[in-house]
């Protein structure tokens, strides 16, 4: 028998991995997976700007970036944090694989074995298996439509979160609650946690996109609200708008942070994918994101209207969401007796499939609610999928 070691032993499978393998069937209608559209990916852009790059700079994209990234990326990355007001000259920056790597670079400066993580609940599922691939214990703490429950967060740090290191939110159009935090919540947060010895891990994916002109004031990060003194870790990614594919996210934070952060990422990787720096590099400097962003945020908001005048019409009135302002989420919340489980048996039987709600508990277990993405699903299938699982959930009534 192999010996695996004690954090692989931690590892469960993903529920969400295991149901890409059947949404890859053609006749399925999935919200399963939480990525962007294919469709939307930049390709024309991608093309022209290795067309016309030169040769040079073809050639160190295949070769070895320093750990920290692709010099030149990181000064443009700065750049557009700098005008998102992020504090990029009093902190450091490195680029990472994604910002699943930045998190798993915070879980192992912070963790040690059976150390205390606090995380909401649900929670993004890539962060708790990171954690708890740290040996950490998990304590989850719900979420309500405008973030965090204090309540809720002050009582478990009163008691068995006491001793906890490390706090992980993701405030901005939540993967899968799909809410956004409200101004006074990320500042009663940040008076709480003031003088407490806890490090805030802010990740932010899904920052871009909002629905509105009028909802981008509440994407502001709260490593720019209030850099000092709770030190924030800010992570963000080019997955959920250049491409997951890219493998490219960033993480901010203090210089003594950072440069551990190098040490762990040494060993890691080395280096993110020079080849995709260079490219996001000259997208950014050649001002290609802010229109193209434009476009992203309309055909998202577009899907997500679809999808949600679509549940308001098929819906039982026993079951409730909040209306995402931005992201690719709508996770519904079903009466208490009502197992997911149950439902996507009968929703996939019928051909729709969706992530139950206890993939994204910290602990497995609480299973009344599901997580529909409207990202990725062709916009003509939205309708007829919502119909399918509605008619599912009525049947589990
Ligand atoms: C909340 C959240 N954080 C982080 C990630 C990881 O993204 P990536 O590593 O592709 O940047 C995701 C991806 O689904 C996410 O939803």
């Amino acid at each position: 028998m192999l010996n695996f070691s004690k954090c692989v032993q931690e590892m469960r499978t993903s529920e969400i991995r295991d149901l890409m393998s059947v949404a890859t069937n053609p006749n399925i209608i999935s919200f399963a997976g939480g990525m962007p559209n294919n469709d939307l990916f930049p390709v024309e852009e991608i093309d022209e700007i290795y067309n016309t790059l030169d040769d040079k700079v073809k050639k160190i994209g295949f070769q070895y970036a320093p750990t920290p990234g692709y010099p030149p990326l990181i000064e443009s990355v700065k750049e557009y944090l700098r005008a998102k007001e992020l504090p990029v000259d009093t902190n450091d920056l490195i680029i990472t694989s994604g910002s699943l790597q930045a998190i798993n670079i915070i879980a192992k400066l912070f963790v040690n074995p059976g150390d205390t993580v606090i995380t909401e609940s649900p929670c993004f599922i890539g962060g708790t298996s990171a954690f708890k691939s740290y040996q950490s214990k998990i304590v989850g703490i719900p979420l309500d439509a405008d973030g965090i429950i204090m309540n809720d967060l002050k009582t478990a740090m009163d008691n068995d979160a006491k001793n906890a290191k490390l706090i992980y939110l993701s405030p901005y159009f939540h993967n899968p609650a799909g809410i956004v935090y409200s101004k006074e919540r990320k500042n009663e947060l940040l008076n709480y946690l003031q003088g407490k010895e806890i490090v805030l891990l802010e990740d932010d994916p899904y920052n871009e996109l909002y629905f509105d002109e009028s909802y981008k004031e509440l994407t502001i990060p709260m490593k720019t609200i209030q850099p000092e003194p709770v030190p924030i870790c800010y992570t963000g990614s080019f997955s959920k708008i250049l491409g997951p594919g890219m493998r490219l996210g960033w993480l901010l934070a203090s210089p003594e942070i950072i440069n551990k952060a190098q040490l762990a990422k040494q060993s890691m990787d080395a280096c993110s994918s020079t080849f995709t720096q260079v490219l996001a590099d000259q997208f950014l400097r050649q001002g290609k994101l802010q229109p193209y962003l434009e476009r992203l945020r309309a055909a998202y908001s577009k899907r997500m209207k679809i999808m949600n005048d679509c549940l308001k019409e098929n819906m039982p009135t026993e079951t409730k969401w909040v209306v995402p302002k931005g992201g690719f989420y709508i996770w519904i919340n079903l009466p208490e007796h009502i197992d997911a489980l149950e439902v996507l048996k009968i929703s996939m039987d019928k051909g729709a499939i969706f992530v139950i709600g206890k993939t994204f508990d910290p602990n497995g277990v609480k299973n009344n609610c599901l997580r529909l993405s409207f990202s990725h699903t062709p916009e003509g299938l939205i309708e007829k999928g919502v119909k399918i699982i509605a008619e599912a959930v009525k049947a589990k009534l």
